[in-house]
């Protein structure tokens, strides 16, 4: 069975000290467009693209849900986030929602690789999006930790085995940014839940999961032929998925009040 690797790297064990947690990320995130740069000059955009069509339109349709997925401006967040009172974790998750408008920026120029269209809606990510402005800061920030953490598989699957070097360079150049997404919406959930009594914790964790089976679920099957061509079913994916979910979920849940991760470096 072929394994995908793991990315605990994606959570890892660094920390820093809880004072100043959210200024070192805005750092991380001023300093992150330098990165990107150097992962996105490493990727020969206008090498031909040789994939069969049934392979091409697997990633087509992959890449159009993930460019519609990403491309929220993230007002409604914002606006929620801005009612907390902090404004050095505000200026970081603009920051953070700026990078993912780039995520989707990169699924647009793989679709220009792959001679193909944007799509207009997809009803997952309509659901989604309604599904999140009924929610409080706390609930929206734990529904993006199990949206990111089931999709982390997909973006290292892409870097490592996508068969084209234009879609590794942007699963590649997706997934260095997403491991610190999953980190930083860590380090801002602790800090929701250092309050909550453990059996609160464990009755979150249960809904979480249960939010997480769905999740990995939708994405195993609307992604199913793209993550085959990288040589995955959709039942390895979707196993993988969870991995990821629950090792994020225990990170926020099992003790909140855990030093701050920090960003990776
Ligand atoms: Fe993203
Ligand atoms: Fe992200």
């Amino acid at each position: 069975m072929t394994m995908i690797k793991p990315t605990a790297g994606t959570i890892g064990s660094t920390s820093v000290p809880m004072t100043g947690a959210f200024e070192r990320w805005l750092t991380h995130f001023r300093e992150n467009p330098a990165r990107q740069q150097r992962s996105e000059s490493t990727v020969s955009w206008d090498a031909p693209m040789l994939l069969d069509s049934v392979t091409r339109q697997a990633f087509i349709r992959s890449f159009q849900r993930f460019e519609l997925g990403e491309s929220g401006d993230g007002r409604h967040l914002l606006a929620k986030a801005a009612l907390e009172g902090d404004p050095v974790y505000l200026a970081a998750l603009e920051m953070l929602v700026a990078e993912e408008q780039k995520h989707s920026a990169l699924f647009r120029r793989g679709l220009d690789h792959l001679d193909a269209l944007s799509l207009k809606a997809h009803w997952s990510d309509s659901v989604f999006v309604r599904l999140r402005r009924m929610l409080g800061l706390r609930t929206e920030l734990g529904l993006f930790l199990i949206v990111e953490s089931v999709a982390m598989g997909y973006f290292t699957a892409l870097a490592e085995r996508a068969p084209d070097p234009v879609l590794r360079g942007i699963g590649l150049r997706i997934a260095l940014d997403e491991r610190d997404h999953i980190r930083f919406q860590i380090d801002r959930l602790r800090q929701g839940f250092l309050r909550t009594p453990r059996v609160g914790r464990l009755a979150v964790g249960l809904v979480w999961g249960a939010i997480a089976a769905g999740a990995s679920t939708v994405l195993a099957i609307d992604h199913g032929s793209a993550l085959r061509a990288c040589g995955f079913s959709r039942i390895e994916y979707w196993r993988h998925g969870m991995g990821e979910f629950s090792e994020a979920a225990i990170s926020v849940l099992a003790d909140p009040g855990t030093e701050p991760l920090g960003p990776l470096e």
